[in-house]
């Protein structure tokens, strides 16, 4: 059979990075579109075999070498996405005006498949600039090409993340530990092999359904994944309620750094619980339940933040052992 290519936009990224194997090692060819070849390229090349992936250097609003990569594509990809704007990136550019331009470009010749990474939770979110722009992005890719697959999925973690391991970082380092909205906000974190594992079938079995949510099999508070991974560090650290005031506070001068911890936006979207809103198909429901339970697969990264590293004493599992 022909190898298939796959044009993949954000492909150096946590998600990108685990799909790039997942297609190679499946005979498929990729094609990573990246802008800093220099920065980017080793990441991106080793993912897989030499000969399967090809990456290109581009601006994403160049049209004409967008357009020319995609008449030579059965399948494209769009895996971009920011946290916070900064000079010309801003939420309406990338997660509106873009995946508008691709989708239109990818009915114009008729690919076979466009999947796009929204996020879980959107409809529901009024007051967040990331929400509007991610759910304003959806109703333009589904008006330019219907058969768009649109997957929304809650927090997404492995040892590429910037999730699980920045909090690993930060619970390191600092003696007492912040919780926005007490830490209830519930989320139902999907490892990155699972969501691949999604988009991998939605390929391969040409499934085709507009929108589906995303989700791990467990359902945690921010306060719970904190304290499982202070459990998993084996690090005792206050976690602190902080009032909404300061909260706000604390947002405002974090987003005038570079590249912020948190800002405004993102304190107004930690407000919502990120669980599936039973409007939309499932993972589950598409025949690919997410098999990695957090606490498993974050146990086989977070020696890195463990004092002593891999050879650090498990306390929690000696305990164990003792009892
Ligand atoms: N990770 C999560 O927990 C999560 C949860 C819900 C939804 N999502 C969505 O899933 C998608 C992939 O997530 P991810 O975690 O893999 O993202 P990521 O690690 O942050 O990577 C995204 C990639 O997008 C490209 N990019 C970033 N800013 C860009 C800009 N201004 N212009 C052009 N390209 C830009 C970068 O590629 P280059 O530097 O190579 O150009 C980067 O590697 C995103 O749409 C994200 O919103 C993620």
């Amino acid at each position: 059979m022909k190898a298939k290519n796959c044009l993949i936009f954000g492909g150096s990224g946590q998600i990108g990075r685990h799909l790039i194997r997942k297609l190679t090692k499946n005979n498929y060819r990729v094609t990573v579109v990246t802008r800093n070849i220099h920065q980017k390229a080793h990441i991106i090349k080793t993912q897989g075999n030499a000969g399967y992936i090809e990456i290109v250097e581009a601006n994403i609003f160049d049209e004409s070498k967008i357009r020319k990569l995609i008449q030579n594509t059965d399948i494209c990809i769009n895996l971009i996405g920011i946290l916070y704007e900064k000079k010309g990136s801003s939420f309406k550019n990338i997660h509106t005006l873009f995946p508008s331009i691709l989708s239109k470009l990818c009915k114009q010749y008729n690919l076979e498949h466009f999947i796009h990474l929204s996020a879980l939770g959107i409809n529901d979110i009024k007051d967040s600039k990331y929400a509007k722009s991610k759910l304003d992005g959806e109703k333009e890719i589904l008006k330019n090409f219907p058969l768009s697959t649109i997957l929304r999925p809650s927090v997404v973690y492995s040892v590429d993340d910037n999730f699980t391991t920045n909090f690993m970082t930060l619970l390191n380092r600092l003696p007492i530990f912040p919780l926005y909205y007490s830490g209830k906000t519930k989320f139902m974190p999907i490892h990155s092999s699972d969501l691949v594992e999604v988009i991998f079938n939605i390929i391969h079995k040409n499934i085709y359904s507009q929108i589906i949510e995303c989700v791990g099999p467990e359902t945690i508070s921010l306060k719970e994944i904190l304290n499982r991974l202070l459990k998993l560090i084996d690090k005792k650290r206050l976690l602190v309620p902080m009032p909404l005031l300061l909260g706000k506070l604390s947002a405002e001068i974090f987003q005038l750094f570079p590249n912020p911890l948190l800002t405004q936006d993102q304190l107004r979207l930690l407000k919502y619980d990120n669980i599936i809103s039973k409007n939309y198909k499932t993972n589950s429901d598409i025949g690919y339940s997410a098999k990695c339970f957090f606490d498993i697969e974050v146990e086989k990264y977070c020696y890195m933040w463990r004092e002593g590293g891999q050879f650090s004493r498990n306390r929690s599992i000696e305990e164990k052992n003792e009892n």
